[in-house]
């Protein structure tokens, strides 16, 4: 064997280049060291935002403050007296939780008025979304819906969707896909209907006033379309849909109270989808892969007339990155969507929709932007 006679003074070139390193990653003092470890700190104890919020949801903290519309600024002390009325409660805690989430916009902190004063929380227009409205909706359910056990116990395993994404982390956790866990858990399925019809009634309501696209239908077919909300809705602005038809699984429709002038109808995107001028459809097509939406557009297309439209509203995704809060909330449901219906179900481009509805046959596509989670998606037969 050959001696090697630099070794020496390779390895204190070695030490040497270490050494340097070691010294650029030291200068801890420096700003932007000090704010990297301040951004690592905060991602890593992000939890506590949604844990905190899914608090204040069970607790009723947001019914508890708005009181029929007064929204006057409470104290903890005063907030746990009304969400537990019988005495029990740690105020000091709720104020721990109150504080951090005003921080995010849920609240507004009322600092104290002199020695010894409270601070106190009134609800900021975030935290009004979370108020049960006369129609016993709000986006309340959603964030419970959010973080049953059985989706919690998924979110730990995002990095095997990576590893392996012929199982989403949902069914790797509990055993099943989803909807047909929650199909199985009649709880489950109720929360799921409330959750939806809390997040789409204030969308509709926002985009019936923007968007006419339903001028000149007669006959609706909403797919997916859950508790039946969303066409009840079109009916009611839109005179002129004399028939809606609400599709979504046997077990869903099954629950569905009765709407003047629809027809709840139990059954299998997959298979087939009842024939109308128009078919409707808000949130359903983001959570499968690429080719589970190219068999529903493919239904949705035969059982269309020629010149009928496919409506879709989905949330759906910038071409470039940033880090607005419209981007962030879009980029966050897909993390969503990957974890717990489909590892290749994803929120999608414009031009990622385009490109699928014009393998199934839809020659022309227009977007609507009414709102800054959903887009409104037109597809003309
Ligand atoms: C995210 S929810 C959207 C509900 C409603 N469109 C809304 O936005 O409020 C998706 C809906 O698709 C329904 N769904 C899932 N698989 C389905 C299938 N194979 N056929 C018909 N509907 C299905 C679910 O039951 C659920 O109601």
């Amino acid at each position: 064997m050959q001696e090697d006679f630099n070794y020496p003074k390779r390895k204190t070139n070695e030490k040497k280049r270490e050494r340097e390193k070691a010294r650029v990653m030291e200068d801890e003092s420096s700003e932007n060291r000090k704010q990297a470890r301040l951004t690592i700190l905060e991602l890593a104890n992000m939890i506590s935002v949604p844990m905190s919020l899914n608090a204040v949801v069970r607790l009723n903290v947001a019914d508890a403050i708005w009181q029929g519309g007064a929204n006057n600024p409470l104290s903890a002390i005063e907030i746990l007296k009304r969400v537990l009325p019988a005495g029990n409660g740690d105020s000091e805690n709720l104020q721990r939780v109150l504080r951090m989430l005003a921080s995010y916009g849920v609240f507004n902190e009322h600092a104290p008025s002199g020695a010894g004063g409270e601070r106190k929380y009134s609800l900021t227009d975030v935290g009004k979304t979370l108020v049960t409205d006369s129609e016993g909706l709000s986006f309340a359910p959603y964030v419970l819906q959010h973080h049953q056990d059985a989706l919690m116990r998924a979110w730990p395993l995002v990095h095997e969707a990576v590893v392996d994404p012929s199982k989403e982390p949902f069914e790797r956790a509990n055993g099943e896909a989803a909807y047909s866990y929650y199909l199985k858990q009649g709880d489950m399925n109720e929360l799921m209907v409330k959750a939806m019809s809390g997040v789409s009634v204030p969308f509709m309501r926002a985009m019936l006033q923007a968007y006419d696209g339903f001028r000149g239908v007669q006959r609706l077919v909403d797919v997916g379309g859950s508790g039946g909300d969303c066409l009840r809705m079109i009916l009611q602005k839109h005179p002129n849909v004399k028939e809606g038809i609400n599709f979504d699984l046997p077990q869903v429709v099954a629950k569905a109270s009765q709407i003047p002038g629809v027809t709840h109808v139990g059954g299998d995107m997959f298979k087939s989808i009842p024939q109308g001028d128009a078919i409707f459809m808000k949130w359903v097509l983001t959570t499968w892969t690429d080719d589970e939406i190219k068999k529903i557009m493919q239904n949705c297309y035969n059982s269309l007339p020629e010149g009928g439209k496919l409506i879709a509203c989905e949330p759906v995704l910038p071409e470039n990155s940033d880090d607005s809060h419209r981007t962030r909330a879009l980029l966050e449901g897909d993390i969503f969507v990957m974890t717990i219906y489909r590892a290749k179900g994803k929120h999608r481009t414009e031009e990622q929709f385009r490109q699928l509805a014009v393998s199934v046959g839809f020659p022309s596509f227009r977007a609507f932007h009414v709102d800054h989670f959903y887009t409104v998606l037109e597809f003309k037969k």
